[in-house]
């Protein structure tokens, strides 16, 4: 991807870097090879089909926009099912005017998050490489991900490699409950990555980490949907939570094709939303200034940047477990999605994250801390002015409320005198949404005083 490297390799290549210039690869299509339909309406012709998987698929009923695969080469497991719906309270919560807010819930894809949309495409290409073992490192979903289409498609075995501590239960649930081979390396998500990006090279296993161009692809559609669901026209902004920056640079990626091929006439503006304890990108693009500018980043700021977080050996710390990540390895894609979106970074604290989490639930499907970050980023950009009332805002819910039950309960639980000592530990030390269980005697008087409210 950087504009100096004119190196192209075959679609069976499997490398996670250029072998010349050692920066991350991108598809490129050539698509006056493509028969891409002339209007992005005619793709809901495919609803009438739900019997063919690959129109069923809520990725690949969008496959002429990502057309590496041939449509008997497709891996499927149902995913990108989801949908955008609106919500008065969150809304409300926001500061948005009525029928302006739009949530993208990513959580009903088939792992509970929206890594499905991706990892069926990282599927697709390692069933057309023969590739017999997969493998990645997570914070959770990702490995959740490539565990379910492992074991619901038989077609390859898989290692997932996953930091000791944080990840929250119902994730690696998810991957010992699949069969994955589960690596619990001591340390953290950034570490987890670099072995394995290591093991993968050394044992010819195929990465599924969205180093991995072909995962970008598939999550791309996530914009696609975002689209159909407002009936084709653009809103004013996109909202995503920002950790390993797959996804923006996905976002980003969807918006400059769809542009390029005359199916949109505008860009919406995109707000990535860091946690304050893993702000990478935050600190580098809204404090240092840095930018892609056509290709030309300022390395050395950056390098400069990430020397120091080593020399003082800072680590990422939140309670958005998802997200905490220091070393984002999309970083250079992202600063090109920014710049196709005119984009803006914010940082939310745990505190504004859970807020807003516990306003999704009562107001929508629910969400799991991370993708909470996308309403408490909408709310502070609403309060900057840089997002106005009557803005057209869809927010990105990347993951489901069941994936950290943990969180939730530790929020629910605790009161304004008595806060979960998990929350505090992340300086969350107020609960204005919480929703405390009664107590209540095993006694039907007793059951009913409360009901009335005595
Ligand atoms: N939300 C959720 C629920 C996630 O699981 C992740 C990333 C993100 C947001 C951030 O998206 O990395 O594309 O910027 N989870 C990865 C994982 C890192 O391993 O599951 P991103």
């Amino acid at each position: 991807m950087s504009p100096d490297c004119d190196v192209k390799l075959g679609i069976s290549e499997t490398h996670a870097a250029c072998p010349s210039c050692g920066s991350l690869l991108d598809i490129d299509y050539e698509w006056d090879r493509v028969n891409v339909p002339g209007s992005l309406r005619e793709f809901e012709t495919r609803w009438n089909n739900r019997r063919n998987p690959a129109d069923f698929s809520g990725v690949w009923r969008f496959r002429e926009l990502l057309p590496f695969a041939k449509e008997d080469q497709i891996v499927s497991i149902g995913e990108g099912q989801t949908m955008l719906r609106g919500s008065a309270s969150i809304e409300q919560f926001v500061g948005l005017d009525t029928n302006r807010l739009f949530l993208q819930y990513e959580g009903l894809n088939p792992s509970g998050s929206f890594k499905d949309n991706g990892m069926t495409a990282a599927s697709t290409h390692a069933r057309m490489v023969g590739a017999k073992v997969a493998a990645c490192a997570s914070t959770g979903n990702t490995s959740a991900s490539l565990a379910i289409f492992a074991s619901s498609t038989q077609l390859f075995d898989v290692v997932v490699f996953i930091g000791s501590g944080k990840i929250a239960y119902g994730k690696l649930s998810q991957s010992l409950d699949y069969g994955a081979t589960t690596l619990q390396i001591q340390g953290d998500f950034d570490d987890a990555l670099q072995r394995v990006c290591e093991a993968c090279e050394k044992r010819d296993i195929y990465l599924c980490n969205s180093v991995n161009p072909f995962r970008l692809e598939g999550q791309k559609t996530t914009v696609y949907r975002i689209l159909e669901g407002l009936d084709w026209e653009p809103p004013d902004w996109i909202v995503v939570p920002g950790g390993n920056l797959g996804n923006s640079s996905a976002f980003g990626k969807a918006l400059a094709e769809l542009k390029q091929l005359g199916l949109i006439d505008r860009i919406p503006r995109m707000a990535v939303i860091n946690a304050v304890g893993a702000n990478t990108l935050y600190q580098i693009y809204e404090q240092l200034g840095v930018r892609w500018n056509g290709g030309n980043v300022d390395d050395a700021k950056i390098g400069q940047f990430f020397a120091e977080m080593d020399a003082q050996k800072r680590r990422a710390s939140t309670l958005a477990t998802a997200i905490e990540i220091n070393r984002p390895v999309s970083l250079m894609r992202c600063l090109r999605a920014l710049e196709t979106c005119d984009g803006v970074v914010r940082q939310v604290t745990d505190q504004q994250i859970l807020d807003a989490k516990a306003i999704v639930g009562a107001g929508g499907f629910g969400c799991e801390p991370a993708s909470a970050a996308s309403i408490a980023g909408t709310k502070l950009l609403r309060e900057e002015g840089v997002i106005t009332a009557s803005d057209r805002v869809a927010c990105v819910l990347t993951g489901h409320l069941l994936k950290d039950p943990t969180a939730t309960v530790s929020y629910h639980s605790s009161t304004a005198d008595q806060i979960d000592d998990r929350l505090r530990e992340f300086e969350v030390d107020t609960v204005p949404h919480a929703n405390t269980a009664i107590a209540v005697e095993n006694d039907i008087d007793a059951i009913l005083r409360v009901l009335d409210g005595n």
